[in-house]
């Protein structure tokens, strides 16, 4: 069941999530699209960090995204994507009209049934879905701590969001892949990066000031950490692939 509220808790920001968010790898879009493609739909688009992925192997990308304030940063950045307000139970696209669907760190917020009805209806036949998520690298202490403090849910499922599965309907699955790569971060935009997950924008003030606090004790005492400004933090990128049937 999607918590509605923290699906919407994205509706609060743009900008920061654009800023301290980190991208994708360009090897998890090429998985994807390993040939240039006609047309390609990213679902959930946000603030376009997956999205600014996609016209290097596509003619046309098209982006879809719920909160305006995420859109009017990705517009503002990516101008030549064809950008649209809505949601994935409810895609503002025409009936078999791309090649391919992306939907990077966004799946989990979707009404699962609906939105498989909705991709394989703007999909043409044979298309492909492209689920990605990043996720923390299990092997990371000090960021997997910082987990276990804001986000237990995460760090209960062994580091990661997805909640990709072996059958969608109206799809087949074809393959999963992994991205391991690393982010080098400053300590400062590494706190910020916290303010910008759901958990944390819902969160009582206290509540986000107790979690912000345990966190720096975390980045104060592990040896990877504890007196640098800059990290390398690795990061693990899941790239799930369907194919409409
Ligand atoms: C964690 S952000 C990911 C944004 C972007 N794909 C990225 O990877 O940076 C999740 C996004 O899903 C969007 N979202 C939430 N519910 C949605 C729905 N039902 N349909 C489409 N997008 C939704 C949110 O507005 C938010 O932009």
């Amino acid at each position: 069941m999607v918590d509605e509220v923290l699906a919407k808790s994205f509706e609060r920001i743009g900008s920061d999530y654009d800023r301290y968010r980190p991208g994708f790898p360009t090897p998890a879009a090429e998985l994807l699209l390993p040939q240039r493609s006609g047309s390609v739909l990213d679902l959930g688009a946000g603030t376009g960090k997956f999205t600014e992925l996609l016209p290097g192997l596509a003619d046309h990308v098209i982006a879809v995204e719920p909160s305006e304030p995420m859109l009017a940063v990705l517009r503002a950045k990516l101008p030549h994507v064809e950008a649209h307000l809505g949601n994935a139970e409810q895609i503002p696209v025409a009936d078999g009209s791309v090649d391919v669907v992306t939907v990077a760190q966004a799946f989990h917020w979707f009404d699962r049934e609906v939105a498989c009805a909705e991709i394989a209806r703007v999909l043409r036949p044979g298309g492909t879905l492209g689920l990605i998520w990043n996720h923390s690298d299990p092997s990371c202490t000090w960021d997997r701590a910082a987990h276990r403090i804001a986000h237990p849910a995460v760090a209960d499922a062994d580091g990661t969001t997805s909640s990709a599965a072996d059958e969608l309907p109206g799809f087949r699955f074809v393959a999963s892949e992994q991205v391991r790569w690393t982010e080098r971060i400053s300590r400062a935009a590494y706190l910020k990066r916290w303010s910008t997950v759901s958990t944390f924008l819902v969160a009582e003030d206290d509540a986000r000031a107790e979690m912000f606090a345990a966190i720096e004790r975390v980045l104060d005492e592990d040896p990877e950490t504890r007196g640098r400004a800059t990290y390398d933090l690795p990061i693990v990128t899941d790239v799930f692939e369907y194919r409409r049937r």
